[in-house]
């Protein structure tokens, strides 16, 4: 399958999804990697790996949608089946979102349904937790909702503060993310809807 990546940042999960489907073997090849800014040091980063990437300033465009239309362009330019949000904050529009649906998957640092949205280490230490973590999930139209493919754990260290959590969380993404790709890219996680309306993946 060819995969899309959407970065605002440095880009750590897109290079750990990159040097995945350098294995040949591996069911997804990085066909695009675009940013939705122009000074994202993950742009260059792909770039040395041989990936076209491109930065596509948000600000210039009129609307959301504009913005995300000229996304969806590139995206079909390069040919791209399967979207995956490495590090990307920018809401998406209903629009993007159906039009990717169950083709688009995120990676959120904390145990969904726990800690949605920003700021998530520094919230659990807040807590206490003693377990924290990473999940990868399908898109849908709440901001870090949507059936869960894959999670990993970690522990919580007495030791530790919000940043060294956050690092021991980021090598956990760096090894979910490939795995919870190659899930969806051969198939074998899929969408279910049960027969109360709730979305679950099957594998
Ligand atoms: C990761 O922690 C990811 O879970 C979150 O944003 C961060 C992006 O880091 N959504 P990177 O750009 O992949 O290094």
């Amino acid at each position: 399958k060819r995969v899309g990546v959407l970065i605002s940042g440095r880009g750590s999960n897109m290079v750990a999804l990159i040097e995945a489907a350098r294995d040949p073997a591996f069911p997804a090849e990085i066909a695009v990697v675009l940013s939705n800014r122009p000074d994202a040091g993950g742009i260059e980063r792909a770039r040395a790996a041989g990936i076209p990437a491109l930065a596509m300033d948000h600000k210039a465009h009129g609307s959301r949608e504009d913005f995300e239309r000229a996304m969806h362009a590139e995206l079909e330019h390069h040919g791209v089946e399967l979207v995956c949000l490495a590090g990307f904050l920018r809401l998406l529009t209903p629009w993007f979102i159906e039009t990717w649906r169950d083709r688009m998957i995120n990676i959120h640092p904390a145990l969904l349904p726990s800690y949605k949205g920003l700021h998530t280490h520094e919230r659990a230490m807040a807590d206490g937790v003693r377990i924290a973590g990473c999940t990868v999930h399908f898109v849908r139209h709440e901001m870090d909702v949507g059936p869960i493919v894959a999670q990993a754990a970690v522990p919580v260290l007495p030791s530790d503060t919000a940043d060294s959590l956050a690092a021991r969380v980021l090598e956990a993404e760096h090894r979910l993310f490939p795995l919870a790709l190659r899930l969806v890219a051969t198939g074998a996680a899929r969408v279910e809807t049960r027969a109360n309306g709730s979305e679950h993946v099957v594998i």
